[in-house]
């Protein structure tokens, strides 16, 4: 939420930071702006809606040349999503600059107190205190920025990822650290500072990774990092293993399109090198012992939107395969329950991003209660792996398009590991059946692959299917999370009412719903003969026919016993139960994806929406 960049270097800084925000777009595209220092005075510009706008003004107006500069997207908190509003803000002065993610909790005292005492604040934002406070306190540090930087975070409640550039300092931007996300990218006579590292990767994959309440202190040739105290800070290196490649559209026309298509390798990296020839199960990052795991005696998974869906999933998997009670819960709803929480729970963290501010609440609050916790995430470097006891990074690559993809189905397949994982040590899973279970799963990428290649079909649905009001969604079992998670797609790229239920759910009121003509998509459980559940779908099917529903049926290959209930049946590969989500997804996706464009809306960046959400 919100995209920062900042760089200090021989290169155009605008250049830089320009391209940089353009791969970070994603995190809020409500509007950008950027400051250089050019011959010892700001040079700022910034508008509101899409990177594009900036562009534009960037065009008409040049800033001049500077090898010093900052740049912000925006989703908005505070104040509406206006030029006014747009990020730089900068002191009543125009001496210093600064760009803001996340929220200041008690900016309301600050702006009264700065305005008490004669400033002048011109927009609405949290953000505009800092740059005022700065201006008091850059003289009193000794006009040293970093040092005001510290004097200024230390009075700050909340989350804020800071950058600020200063006239008297035209070689350094300095950055805070509270919450929200900040990586250092280090080059070879330059640096760079961003919410995420796909905004430096084409100019280097060497990384910092900064930790809490620490200032950056960034020049071309040094990297400065301390406490909020002054104190010096340790930090952590790391290499990022995709190039810039990965971060752009490759031929495609959306993120999303691209992610889609990337879903067999993804899936096939997140089990790579997982599985010893005898069997046993090796998760690198797992940094709980085996004695810890084996005390485990209730599981807990907190997630949002997505990657809760992925969650609902996961509990099947590892009830089934564990004997382990297991909950799941949306992460903003978990921690106000007061749940009931010991040494020997284990919370499991999903989120791609590893900033969700809700995931990370919920799991500072599981900490607290000395629970343990588990973090399933793709990003390496990000906050939510950094404060959990142990990691399993997900190998998706970075997923850029808002609605998650790729992401979800290697959380399903990594929060999988995890329950084999636990299986193997506890001694509910044998060897030669967590193979067997891994074998299927390695085999997913190919059934992944043939799904992809079927769903013309599905497109041509959309299209035809573009001026509905309302589209359903049923399942049972695992297939139940499928029908959230079609109808969550659905809402979040077409803005159509879309809703999922459980099919036997149906009867108890959704039925109510169903009149000539609503489209319902039923995700049929494996074919008749090897699920009980396969023929009561087949009676839910029969109930909404009668009564004018337009059937859209997902059921594996061969299965014509549903035929005679589908207006249209979509083939997916024959799987064991708890694996068919991974291909069962994958026409809901195709089918929002290209419901979305029908409509002529964004499809990577859906409205109101950004990918990672670090405001609760
Ligand atoms: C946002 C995105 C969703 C995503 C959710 C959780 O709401 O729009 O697509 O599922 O955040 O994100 P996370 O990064 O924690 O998986």
């Amino acid at each position: 939420m919100c995209g920062i960049v900042g760089y200090v270097g021989q290169q155009s800084a605008l250049d830089v930071v320009m391209a940089g925000l353009g791969r970070l777009e994603y995190r809020g595209y409500d509007s950008a702006g950027v400051a250089l220092v050019v011959d010892g005075k700001l040079a700022t510009e910034k508008r509101a809606g899409k990177l594009a706008n900036l562009q534009a003004a960037l065009a008409e107006h040049p800033l001049g040349a500077s090898g010093t500069g900052i740049g912000h997207t925006r989703w908005a908190t505070h104040g509406a999503p206006n030029d006014r509003n747009a990020h730089p803000h900068v002191d009543c002065t125009r001496s210093v600059a600064v760009i803001h993610n996340g929220i200041i909790e008690n900016f309301a005292a600050l702006r009264a107190e700065l305005e008490g005492r004669g400033h002048e604040l011109v927009s609405d934002t949290d953000t505009e205190t800092v740059a005022h406070l700065l201006e008091e306190e850059y003289p009193r540090s000794g006009n040293d920025l970093a040092e005001a930087m510290r004097r200024v975070s230390r009075r700050l409640d909340g989350a804020f990822t800071l950058l600020a550039t200063h006239v008297d300092a035209p070689d350094v931007v300095v950055g805070a650290r509270r919450n929200s996300p900040l990586v250092v990218g280090l080059g070879q006579g330059e640096n760079f500072l961003a919410s995420d590292v796909a905004a430096f990767i084409e100019h280097t994959r060497d990384a910092l990774e900064l930790g809490q309440d620490q200032v950056v202190e960034l020049r071309s040739d040094s990297v400065v990092v301390t406490g909020f105290d002054g104190s010096p800070a340790e930090v952590r290196e790391f290499h990022v293993d995709w190039d810039v490649s990965a971060a752009e559209k490759g031929g495609y026309d959306y993120f999303m399109l691209k992610e889609i298509a990337e879903q067999p390798a993804a899936i096939a990296d997140t089990l790579l090198g997982r599985l010893e020839s005898d069997g046993r199960l090796r998760l690198d990052e797992m940094r709980l012992s085996d004695d810890e795991l084996r005390e485990i005696d209730k599981i807990i998974i907190v997630a949002c939107g997505t990657a809760f869906h992925a969650g609902l999933i996961a509990k099947y998997a590892i009830e089934h395969w564990t004997r382990i009670p297991c909950e799941v819960e949306l992460s903003s709803e978990f921690r106000y329950r007061d749940p009931v929480l010991t040494r020997t729970t284990l919370v499991v963290a999903i989120t791609q991003s590893g900033e969700t501010m809700d995931t990370l609440m919920a799991l500072r609050h599981a900490r607290e209660q000395r629970a343990r916790v588990l973090a399933i995430c793709n990003t390496n470097g990000s906050t939510i792996p950094r404060e959990s006891d142990a990691v399993l990074y997900t190998h998706a690559g970075p997923e850029v398009a808002v609605a998650s993809t790729k992401g979800f189905l290697t959380q399903i397949v990594a929060c999988y590991l995890v329950a084999l994982y636990l299986g193997q040590i506890r001694g509910t899973k044998f060897g030669d059946e967590i193979t067997s279970v891994v074998r299927d799963l390695r085999d997913m990428p190919d059934k992944v692959a043939s799904v992809l290649e079927t769903m013309e079909p599905v497109r041509a649905l959309a299209r035809e299917l573009r001026d509905a009001t309302s589209v359903l969604f049923i399942g049972r079992h695992v297939g139940y999370p499928i029908a959230l998670e079609g109808a969550l797609k659905l809402k979040e790229l077409a803005y159509m009412h879309a809703e999922g239920f459980a099919a036997g759910e149906l009867k108890h009121g959704p039925i109510a719903l169903i009149e000539d003509g609503v489209p319902v998509f039923a995700v049929v459980p494996a074919a008749k003969g090897r699920s009980v559940l396969h023929d009561k779908l087949v009676s839910n099917l029969q109930e909404i026919r009668a009564r004018g529903a337009r059937t859209v049926v997902i059921a594996e290959e061969g299965d014509t016993a549903v035929e005679p209930y589908a207006d249209q049946v979509i083939w997916i590969p024959s799987a064991p139960s708890l694996l068919q989500p991974l291909l069962s997804a994958i026409p809901l996706q195709v089918f929002a994806c290209e419901m979305a464009s029908a409509r002529g809306h964004d499809v990577d960046q859906p409205r109101n929406l950004a990918k990672s959400v670090t405001v609760e």
